[in-house]
């Protein structure tokens, strides 16, 4: 970036937010993305960062806010890179995560009409993230959250979103990492479960171990090292969404983790596998089969594109779900599913962009999309649940 544009404020009016929750603006011929920006705002902005016609702003003054704009309550939004949409009313933030899936399924997938998306939102706008990763500065001696775009520690005393169980265990993790010589530790992993915390690794007088919760009936054993998802309220909705009514004779569960979907699609269907890479998980999953007495589970401990590859089944699949990791699936992973042919597949995601880029392989092949659904898992952030379901066209 020039010495210029370094210095150069912009007036600009922010036109909508984008899939990322940037806002979008246009000035002087450039193309201007505004962190923390609400829709309808007048701001100054300067330029942190530009990239041929394509600028990243931030806000210097807001000259006219928008009538969706609120104050954010926290007093490290701005600085933490937790939350970026703590700006916005909680009624726009569903509002903008409908029209960002619309316009990743869109752009991306070139699905001009996906039907309507609901989105529930969450039962608490905050105090409903029942699993953090904290960072260390063992140096400084500080726990928080990354800084905005940096990979420094913003210290925080507070956190608007964690579950209240976890607000004394921030206190005293804190005290541990303010006092003591720490010095390999970089992050900590804390969740929440009906018999208490866990953290990874042991600090505060926390230990990771194992703690459980149940939810639509079945009971989930995990801990602080292995995954789990976020919003424990929204679970028995995205479970019901994701399967559905489906019922049949074969279901797979890919990147399966503890068994969220296993356990309910087990109940469902007469054989069911799920696949997951995560050793730890791995052993969750079979031990949570196993307390609920299913004997027609079988756990895969593998990388999902090595599993796949190696699928030989003459039997009809009559319905496949994939929850993958933020990045989507990998190619060979698509190549495997539209092998299998399963009739019916849900594809569970946290990231429109990965998940319309993965849908418009399925669509090229002849899967028709039933319908896309979101849940507001990570309120206060740009972040979203989508559940998308499709229909094989033609069996193999
Ligand atoms: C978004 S989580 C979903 C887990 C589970 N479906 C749930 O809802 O609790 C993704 C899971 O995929 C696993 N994973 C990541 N990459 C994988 C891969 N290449 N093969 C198999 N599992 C993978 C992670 O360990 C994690 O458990």
């Amino acid at each position: 970036m020039t010495a210029d544009e370094q210095e150069k404020l912009f007036e600009v009016e922010i036109e909508r937010l984008l899939p990322g929750g940037v806002g979008l603006a246009h000035a002087e011929g450039m193309t201007i993305f505004v962190a923390l920006a609400a829709p309808g705002d007048f701001l100054r902005v300067k330029l942190d960062r530009v990239q041929g016609a394509v600028g990243f702003a931030s806000i210097v003054e807001i000259l006219k806010p928008s009538a969706l704009r609120i104050e954010p309550p926290c007093p490290y939004f701005g600085r933490c890179g937790g939350c970026d949409f703590q700006q916005l009313t909680y009624e726009t933030q569903l509002r903008t995560k409908v029209e960002m899936i619309r316009d990743c399924l869109h752009r991306i997938a070139k699905i001009e009409d996906p039907g309507e998306i609901q989105i529930t939102p969450s039962a608490n706008e905050w105090h409903y993230r029942a699993r953090a990763n904290w960072q260390v500065d063992p140096e400084a001696r500080l726990l928080g959250y990354f800084e905005r775009g940096s990979n420094r520690v913003c210290d925080v005393e507070y956190c608007a979103v964690l579950a209240p169980q976890l607000e004394q265990t921030l206190e005293d993790v804190r005290k541990d990492v303010a006092t003591k010589s720490l010095r390999q530790l970089k992050h900590i992993d804390v969740v929440v479960g009906d018999e208490g915390m866990s953290v990874a690794p042991s600090i505060g007088g926390y230990s990771a171990r194992t703690v459980s919760r149940r939810i639509a009936g079945e009971v989930y054993s995990f801990s602080a090292d292995t995954f789990f998802q976020v919003n424990h309220n929204l679970l028995e909705l995205l479970i019901a969404e994701a399967i559905g009514d489906a019922k049949g004779q074969k279901a797979i569960d890919l990147y399966c983790g503890a068994g969220l979907f296993t356990l309910p699609l087990a109940r469902r269907f007469a054989r069911v596998t799920g696949v997951e890479a995560h050793s730890r998980a791995v052993e969750f999953a079979r031990r949570n089969v196993e307390r609920a007495k299913l004997e027609n589970v079988e756990i895969a401990n593998l990388g999902v594109a090595d599993w796949v590859k190696h699928y030989r089944s003459f039997e009809v699949l009559d319905f496949l779900l994939l929850d993958p990791p933020r990045v989507g699936c990998e190619n060979a992973v698509i190549a495997g599913i539209l092998a299998m042919r399963p009739r019916h597949i849900a594809y569970v995601s946290c990231d429109p962009a990965t998940l319309a880029r993965d849908l418009k392989k399925f669509i090229a092949d002849d899967y028709l999309l039933d319908s896309v659904n979101a849940f507001d898992m990570f309120p206060q952030t740009h972040h979203v649940e989508v559940v998308a379901r499709l229909t094989a066209k033609r069996q193999l």
